[in-house]
């Protein structure tokens, strides 16, 4: 099968980025592949490619989303924003690294999960950027960490807020 190529422009982490199928990739290919395969962002991973793990988020448009369940097509127009995007002082990424108290222990045991969390708290603080820990929990429910750093994720994800709220 043969198909009209086709030109996506898109911007990810403020760098434009012009693509084309043939060239660049398929039109069949995910944004996860195509950002991590032709673009070099491999912070976002790819685990289980069907939407079920939250490894592969990225924001999209400022909103959190599944780069394996879209096409690169899709993303046309878009800007992109990926963990190799944020500053070393960007509060997510700080309060994630922070976290250590008692009793939650560490949000990032081998941090394979680690970018996604990062990603999908960041969408969703910019949402509702004072949170209880429930709406933390149902917010970040469709990410897993295999080492089971859930309280310690939600406990940054909370901190991270505070940050946000103490910097304006
Ligand atoms: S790799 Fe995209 S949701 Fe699991
Ligand atoms: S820290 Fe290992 S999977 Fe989450």
């Amino acid at each position: 099968m043969t198909f009209a190529e086709q030109t996506v422009r898109l911007v990810v982490n403020d760098s434009a980025v012009v693509l084309e199928t043939g060239r660049d990739f398929h039109p069949s290919d995910t944004l996860a592949s195509v950002l991590r395969d032709r673009l070099g962002y491999t912070g976002l991973k790819v685990a289980c490619d069907q939407g079920a793990c939250g490894a592969c988020t990225v924001l999209l448009d400022g909103r959190a989303v599944l780069s394996c369940m879209m096409l690169a097509l899709e993303a046309d127009g878009h800007e992109v924003l990926t963990i190799e995007g944020l500053p070393e002082d960007d509060p997510v990424v700080q309060a994630f690294a922070e976290q250590c108290e008692p009793g939650y222990g560490t949000a990032m045991q081998c941090g394979f999960c680690t970018p996604g969390f990062v990603m999908a708290a960041k969408g969703f603080l910019f949402e509702n950027p004072d949170p209880t820990l429930e709406e933390v929990k149902e917010a970040l429910s469709g990410n897993i960490c295999r080492c089971g750093c859930y309280p310690a994720i939600a406990q940054a994800t909370l901190h991270a807020a505070a940050k946000m709220k103490e910097r304006g």
